[in-house]
């Protein structure tokens, strides 16, 4: 019989007909990652002390840790017997695949794997009330809607990264993170225990590691772009025993999350020069980097310096089981090794072209010891550069064409592009957001990506593993701001990487994060929120007005006054005519939810008017467009990812305004922004040139100083008429030796054209 063996989910749907009591009630369930096939339909189970759990022996973990659960939040006793089964299912294909069905008289959880099971454990836990999650359920039964769930992921690798040498965290952090994780069905965590700023693992046979690299004099307060930096004068440090490591690692294996380390090699390794000065080209002392960035002094590749590398790693596979290793390879500056006579003569005695083939070499090395270990390397896209190492999976950070360089030569590829995954960056765009490193990843955008990138054909695609979000924790100093950084993005992660397309809508994936608050606060997660807060865009109608989630009001006030229950509510655009000054918060019936928003418009002669651009701005900091420039809304003066800064790199920017007939121009302002740690700098000169024209710079305004002087603000004053105004602006040139990015091309930041 050709058709007996049919698709998992064919029979499921029939199995599924003949039990359901109410077929046209379909309902979505409140569940994320958002599961593959999902129907709710009538009737409840009722869990109590009568309750019995059975399972086959291969599923056991899955069974223990569900009683567990139910058994710390709540005061229900389960019984062994009939009631909630275990089902080992060698019919359902992907081995991290379940079958949930909850009906009025069980619970059957279906699996081939007892990690498909703990994903059922992880949804059906998702339809238990909140109380659970803090032991605080109090009634002697409780009732579970009937339900049956067909799921798979989408993609086999779904990730999230924590740094633990900028900032070190406890074990007992670790853990929770852990126990995030694997709520959201994540199966790997990418712990980055070694950089410039601190060691964090104890490697028994290089003790120094300990007494010497996992410490820092000071660091660094505030951003990196202060002027002038600060430090707070502490030692800083630590790190995880040998022991503590292994606890963590069982401790992740039991929720099916493989712990994947990070050894850098061979920049951000400041830290371990810091312990053995012979591992670097000069061989002087040096300490542990106190602020961030990227650090020359890197690892010399002689034979100590190998032999030292594989002495950590022997002692780094025996505590982590995982097939990969992290090597990272990311931002290693090439000075030392130009400058060194050992590295030059390797160049030479190897044949190989330049110090981007020597890191290569290195690399390629450090593979092959690897991998004659029965492991696999994963590195940070830079790993390319000079030649993939044969075996080697690529992390793609600095956008995507990492990922479609490595799939093109058949590696292996993970996606973690800075634009979408890097949860270091701002949330929102409010001013009250704790410091960050910069950027602007709102959820939306973490929930939107899609990680195949469109370059790659069908077959290309299939080297794409998956997805990981990453966390560095330059300016995260605490655990409860891990957590705020993390959440709610990790929900938009998960459902990105577990859910197929069609299964993805942001609209209902954000109805079921607000759900999901309560599991949050019920956990003690200190999630940000930022649904309740409120877009603002000028339109041609005037000022619209948008919240995330329904059923809500905005109100709002045009006198700068707090909006309260006696403001207008928001039902069509703001005319905008004159200075305006629009404040707004969302309320629930009597309730205030979100944060004040607050916009100031202030129209002069160009806004509204034609501008246009000899250059399009840089695709990741295209703002609203060149109409940014003229629409009365100055940028932030903490963040250049926001919609009005327009962002070029490298570019000379011609600016062409009309105002649509000739008027009488007093003075002109504009602002740029000038974040060198960041590769900003404010331009090289900026002329104006009128109808007649004439030609004039605009000149530093020194009336105002920005207070971090991280922008810089020009003006002019004319008293010229002029219909057309034409602003080039140069670019300030290549990034000066010294300075981070020292030989890129330098951004430049553009703000508001205020023209009176
Ligand atoms: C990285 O962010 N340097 C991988
Ligand atoms: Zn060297």
């Amino acid at each position: 019989m050709p058709f007996r063996k049919l698709p998992t989910l064919i029979v499921f749907i029939s199995f599924l007909s003949s039990v359901l009591v109410a077929q046209n009630e379909i309902t979505k369930l409140p569940i994320i990652p958002n599961p593959s096939i999902s129907r709710l339909s009538e009737g409840t189970f009722s869990i109590n002390n009568m309750t019995g759990i059975t399972f086959d022996k291969e599923l056991e973990a899955s069974a223990n840790y569900l009683k567990d659960y139910i058994e710390k939040g709540s005061n229900i006793r389960l019984q062994k017997g009939k009631g909630i089964f275990f089902i080992k299912d060698n019919s359902i294909k992907n081995p991290e695949g379940y079958l949930l069905l909850v009906i009025p008289g069980k619970i059957e959880i279906k699996a081939k794997t007892d990690q498909g099971a703990f994903y059922a454990v992880q949804s059906l836990r998702q339809l238990l009330p909140e109380t659970f999650e803090n032991g605080s359920y109090s009634s002697k039964n409780v009732y579970i809607p009937a339900t049956s769930i067909f799921d798979e992921p989408k993609f086999q690798y779904r990730g999230m990264h924590l740094d633990v040498a900028r900032h070190f965290f406890s074990v007992e952090f670790i853990k929770k993170y852990i126990d995030m994780l694997a709520m959201l069905k994540l199966n790997t965590f990418h712990w980055h225990l070694t950089d410039d700023q601190g060691w964090r693992i104890e490697i028994q046979k290089y003790p120094k590691l300990q007494e010497i690299a996992a410490y820092r004099n000071e660091t660094l307060i505030g951003h990196y772009n202060t002027d002038p930096q600060q430090f707070d004068g502490k030692r800083y440090g630590g790190f995880y025993t040998q022991e503590e490591v292994k606890e963590v690692v069982a401790y992740a294996k039991s929720r099916h999350i493989t712990v994947i380390p990070e050894i850098e090699m061979p920049g951000h390794a400041q830290a371990a020069i810091s312990a053995y000065p012979e591992l670097g080209c000069t061989g002087e002392q040096i300490s542990a980097a106190t602020k961030w960035g990227v650090f020359e002094d890197i690892f010399c590749p002689k034979e100590e310096t190998f032999e030292f590398l594989e002495g950590v790693l022997d002692e780094v596979l025996d505590l982590f089981p995982s097939e990969y290793i992290h090597i990272g390879g990311d931002e290693a500056p090439k000075t030392r090794w130009k400058a060194c006579p050992h590295c030059q003569n390797l160049i030479k005695e190897k044949g190989l072209k330049d110090e981007h083939e020597l890191q290569s070499y290195f690399i390629t090395r450090m593979e092959k010891f690897l991998n004659e270990k029965g492991r696999q390397i994963i590195g940070w896209d830079e790993i390319l550069e000079g030649g993939l190492a044969p075996n080697a999976t690529v992390m793609s950070w600095r956008g995507t064409n990492g990922a479609v360089e490595a799939a093109k030569q058949h590696h292996n590829v993970i996606m973690t592009p800075t634009s979408h995954l890097y949860f270091d960056y701002y949330q929102s765009e409010n001013d009250d957001e704790p410091l960050a490193i910069g950027g602007f990843l709102p959820l939306e955008k973490v929930y939107n990506f899609n990680p195949i990138p469109k370059e790659l054909s069908d077959e290309e695609a299939k080297f794409v593993l998956g997805a990981q979000a990453n966390l560095w924790t330059e300016y995260i100093t605490t655990e409860q701001q891990v957590e705020y950084m993390v959440f709610p993005r990790m929900l938009a992660l998960s459902e990105m990487v577990w859910s197929k397309p069609e299964n993805k809508n942001y609209d209902d994936f954000v109805q079921r994060v607000e759900h999901f608050h309560k599991r949050l606060d019920a956990l003690g997660i200190n999630y940000a929120n930022h649904l309740y807060e409120i877009e603002g865009n000028l339109t041609a109608n005037g000022y619209e007005l948008k919240t995330l989630t329904n059923g809500k009001n905005i109100r709002y006030s045009l006198d700068g006054s707090e909006p309260n229950l006696d403001s207008k509510i928001y039902s069509n655009p703001i005319p905008i005519n004159e200075n305006t000054y629009i404040k707004a918060t969302v309320f629930d019936d009597g309730t205030k939810l979100g944060n004040t928003f607050s916009q100031a418009i202030n129209p002069h002669l160009a806004f509204g008017k034609k501008i246009t651009l000899n250059v399009e701005p840089n695709k990741a900091y295209s703002g609203s467009g060149a109409t940014g420039l003229i629409n009365g809304i100055s940028g932030s003066d903490k963040r250049f990812g926001d919609k009005e800064w327009l962002g070029f790199w490298g570019d000379d920017v011609e600016i062409t305004i009309d105002l649509g007939e000739e008027k009488q121009i007093q003075w002109i302002k504009t602002r740029f922004y000038d974040a060198q740690g960041q590769w900003i700098y404010a331009p090289k000169n900026i002329e104006i040139t009128f109808d007649d024209g004439r030609r004039f710079p605009m000149r530093p305004d020194t009336s105002i100083l920005h207070p971090k002087k991280s922008i810089k603000y020009v003006s002019i004053v004319t008293n010229i008429k002029s219909r057309f105004l034409k602003i080039k602006v140069k670019n300030f040139g290549t990034i000066p030796e010294g300075k981070q990015g020292a030989g890129n091309k330098a951004w430049t930041f553009i703000d508001e054209i205020i023209i009176k």
